[in-house]
């Protein structure tokens, strides 16, 4: 056996948690830049972290200008805003695209590299501000992962993957998830979902501690997910969500997803579709196409979602396709592209560009052409 697992140092997970989070941090930051988005703010979630912060004395600067899928030239006027602002250190309070502007803030505000020096796998060269981030989502796992995700200049969906991307300290509080529409619920759980099934079938990266956290994160998120959409305010179903979708993230760090979310990308990026919605779209096709090489592994996973089913790992692999699909049905998520707006014509170059996500296709179970690529979106049209 030989692997190599990494994780974020401090991890705190309670309720409250984000109320406190100017003693939290204050050990590691007098000037904090805090970035996050105006639907946080207009949702009422910025406010207590905020108070907390000039509470314990921090000279904050508040940045709500965050987009979703961060595109570049928005992450640069954070930089240049924590520049400004001589920040020492970085909080990123919100889903996926305020923690992974964050990260980006943090690992460029004290360094000569610029966005695109750094797009790819270790490429970063400098040396981190401290930081900390917190989820009020729960999907992308990126509080506890070593990845962000930017949109580039064309539009494409690009990668930043390195350590110095790890955060000091992730602030896990499930109250902030409670106000979660029901739309971003169910894409953002379905995402922490691929996150853990396509840890599990990673063919370069698949670990015993990723197989771990995967599993127990598939069984909590799979089990809570439609609770979660149906009665917003339980309580004990955000904490699950939440929870999962971090051992989900962690799972995913070290051993990176596959084509769901390579085939998803293209729809971030062109038609701005999110993330979690792009990946739901895909789920249902992909694991179709996977499933003759996959089958094994899915059937494990069949063990976890759906305990009742039994027989050869086709007929098991089978009854977990089902099962996943009755889930993503449940939530009420859209489950067409044409319901959101994308035509035949479309479909050409979106395969193209899912040629371009090598860096996840790369790790899937089985080689996607682009031929393959345009036919399962035609499935999904
Ligand atoms: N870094 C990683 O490891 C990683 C993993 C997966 C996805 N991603 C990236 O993360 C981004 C998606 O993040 P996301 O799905 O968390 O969504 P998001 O951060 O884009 O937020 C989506 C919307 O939900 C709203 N929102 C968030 N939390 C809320 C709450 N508690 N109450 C009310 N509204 C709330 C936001 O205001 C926003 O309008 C994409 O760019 C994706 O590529 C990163
Ligand atoms: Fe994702």
């Amino acid at each position: 056996m030989n692997f190599t697992f990494n994780n974020v140092p401090d991890i705190i997970f309670r309720s409250g948690s984000s109320a406190e989070l100017g003693d939290l941090v204050k050990a590691r930051m007098q000037r904090p830049v805090l970035l996050t988005d105006k639907g946080l703010i207009e949702a009422g979630i910025i406010s207590p972290a905020l108070d907390s912060l000039k509470a314990a004395g921090l000279e904050v600067l508040l940045f709500d200008d965050v987009a979703a899928d961060p595109p570049a030239a928005r992450v640069k006027e954070a930089i240049e805003i924590a520049r400004t602002h001589k920040a020492d250190g970085v909080i990123g309070l919100g889903g996926g695209s305020s923690m992974d502007t964050a990260k980006v803030v943090a690992v460029l505000m004290n360094s000569n590299q610029s966005l695109e020096d750094i797009y790819g796998m270790d490429q970063v060269t400098g040396v981190r501000a401290p930081l900390v981030l917190a989820p009020t989502t729960a999907g992308t796992g990126s509080e506890v992962t070593s990845i962000s995700v930017i949109t580039s200049e064309a539009d494409e969906k690009i990668g930043i993957v390195d350590n110095h991307l790890y955060p000091d300290m992730a602030v896990l509080d499930p109250l902030l998830t409670l106000g979660l529409p029901r739309h971003v619920t169910a894409a953002t759980g379905i995402d922490a979902m691929v996150h853990a099934i396509e840890a599990y079938t990673n063919i370069h990266r698949k670990n015993p501690v990723s197989d771990t956290l995967a599993r127990e994160a598939l069984r909590l998120l799979s089990t809570n997910v439609v609770r979660a959409c149906e009665t917003p305010g339980d309580v004990k179903a955000r904490e699950a969500m939440l929870l999962g979708a971090m051992l989900a993230g962690q799972a995913f760090a070290n051993s990176p997803v596959g084509a769901v979310h390579g085939m998803a990308y293209p729809l971030g990026g062109i038609f701005h579709i999110p993330h979690g919605l792009s990946n739901s779209l895909m789920l249902e096709p992909v694991l179709r196409f996977n499933s003759p090489k996959a089958a094994h592994l899915y059937a494990e996973l069949a063990d976890v979602v759906t305990p009742g089913a039994n027989g050869a790992d086709t007929e098991r692999c089978d009854a977990f396709i089902k099962k996943m699909v009755a889930i993503v049905e449940a939530t009420g998520v859209e489950r067409r592209l044409s319901q959101l707006g994308i035509s035949h014509n479309d479909l050409p170059r979106m395969a193209e560009d899912a040629m371009k996500a090598e860096r996840v296709l790369r790790n899937n179970p089985r080689k996607v052409t682009y031929d393959d690529a345009l036919a399962m979106y035609h499935e999904v049209l």
